[in-house]
């Protein structure tokens, strides 16, 4: 079965954060276990950022969505951080947690979760004052668009990471691959690319809602990276069991890339 892609401005009217966050990353019926998805997640930015110490001065998130969990262990290495995405409600969103609003989602025991990575358990209300410092901007952005921040000009970036954004946004390989291209225009040479991409499926679910999913498969997604002119330092794949109504994805690949010096 094909999903049909529906475009960004569906994502305007119907993508509700709270009901994509409580779906995707909440733990379950009140207990600290979190969903695999989240954990996985977690434990490869944790192994990027923390232990192999990929650091530098500014780090920018494409198509952020509505959560926080990417930047906990990001936090640690840099010293700013830029969110993005191209939705507003997302961005409110992330904006609530940010300022600490009423209504904002409570990440604290995934932030628990990433210090207990990190070896005390104890210190998560400092890293979440950490992430609300480090966190300066968060910019409406375009990844179909050649220079993904337009109008804004921004200087290259030590790091750029993206989470499940590309899939969603980009209709067939083609798109996806000048997608890419056009979030690492944004990445200096010899920078990290940081990529989690859901592999395999064709739609996902955000409350009655379904969104379309670019089928990819690992190989495509390394290709793509390669040919964009990256070296690959590692990856990792999960297989992941949705509930079919859900979403059909069926694994999830992490991979960290350094953007070559001449392409
Ligand atoms: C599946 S969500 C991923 C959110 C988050 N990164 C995460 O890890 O859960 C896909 C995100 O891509 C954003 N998006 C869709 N089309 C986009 C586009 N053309 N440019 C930038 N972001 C886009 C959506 O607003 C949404 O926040």
């Amino acid at each position: 079965m094909e999903g049909n892609f529906i475009g960004k401005d569906v994502y305007r009217q119907h993508f509700h954060p709270k009901d994509y966050i409580k779906t995707y990353y909440s733990s379950s019926s009140g207990n600290q276990e979190f969903s695999n998805l989240l954990k996985f997640n977690l434990k490869n930015l944790h192994k990027a950022f923390t232990l192999d110490g990929i650091k530098g001065d500014t780090l920018l998130d494409i198509g952020s969505g509505p959560t926080i969990y990417q930047f906990l262990s990001a936090c640690e290495s840099f010293r700013e951080i830029i969110a993005s995405d191209y939705t507003d409600q997302n961005r409110e969103e992330m904006q609530r947690w940010l300022k600490k609003e009423p209504d904002h989602f409570d990440w604290s025991p995934v932030v628990k979760y990433v210090c207990e990575l990190e070896g005390d358990r104890e210190k998560w209300e400092e890293k979440e004052k950490k992430v609300r410092r480090t966190v300066r901007q968060v910019l409406k952005c375009d990844v179909t668009q050649a220079n993904p921040l337009a109008p804004l000009v921004m200087p290259q970036v030590c790091c750029v990471t993206s989470q499940f954004c590309l899939e969603s946004a980009c209709q067939d390989l083609p798109t996806y691959c000048l997608a890419l291209k056009n979030i690492c225009s944004l990445l200096k040479p010899g920078g990290h690319l940081i990529l989690m991409t859901a592999l395999k499926h064709n739609f996902y679910m955000v409350g009655q809602h379904r969104f379309f999913g670019l089928y990819l498969e690992q190989e495509m997604v390394s290709s793509a990276v390669r040919e964009g002119g990256f070296d690959i330092s590692w990856s990792d794949l999960a297989t992941m069991q949705f509930a079919p109504s859900v979403t059909d994805c069926k694994a999830i690949y992490a991979l960290v890339a350094q953007k070559r010096s001449t392409i």
